[in-house]
């Protein structure tokens, strides 16, 4: 599987940390930016996440902003993309099951580090049930 990732300045410490536990699950990383805690401004990398999902040039992707919010609705401006901004294990994976979520989001300044990476860890490991759930995404 590739991911790719973004992060703006508020996320940036977060989409590093997130790097090494991809990696260390032999998952193939594309990583967008940014590159440093310099302020840049989230819309510019949640919708680099977005197009590289939407046009196949990633299976799946993450995005962090400081909460999360900004870099999502970003995300979900981009025809194709369903990003979910997850604060915890159980949103992790009913956005995958029921919503089909191609894109997780969450916020490094409201996330602690370890409950992130689990978070991310169900998101990964979680399917699409379908059924009575693909009508409804079809809608979306
Ligand atoms: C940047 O200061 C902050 O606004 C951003 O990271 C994010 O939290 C926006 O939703």
């Amino acid at each position: 599987m590739k991911i790719a990732i973004a992060s703006d300045h508020g996320g940036y410490q977060l989409k590093e940390e997130i790097k090494k536990y991809l990696v260390s699950r032999s998952i193939e990383v594309l990583d967008l930016g940014t590159d440093s805690e310099e302020s840049v401004d989230y819309p510019v990398y949640g919708k680099a996440c977005a197009e590289a999902v939407a046009s196949g040039q990633a299976e799946r992707g993450i995005v962090c902003c400081g909460t999360g919010i900004g870099i999502s609705i970003a995300a979900n401006k981009v025809d194709g993309i369903r990003c979910a901004l997850c604060t915890d294990v159980h949103m992790a994976e009913m956005s995958r099951k029921h919503n089909n979520a191609n894109i997780l989001a969450l916020g490094g300044r409201t996330t602690e580090t370890q409950a992130a990476l689990d978070i991310t860890a169900a998101w990964l490991d979680a399917g699409f049930e379908g059924g009575r759930h693909q009508k409804r995404v079809d809608m979306l």
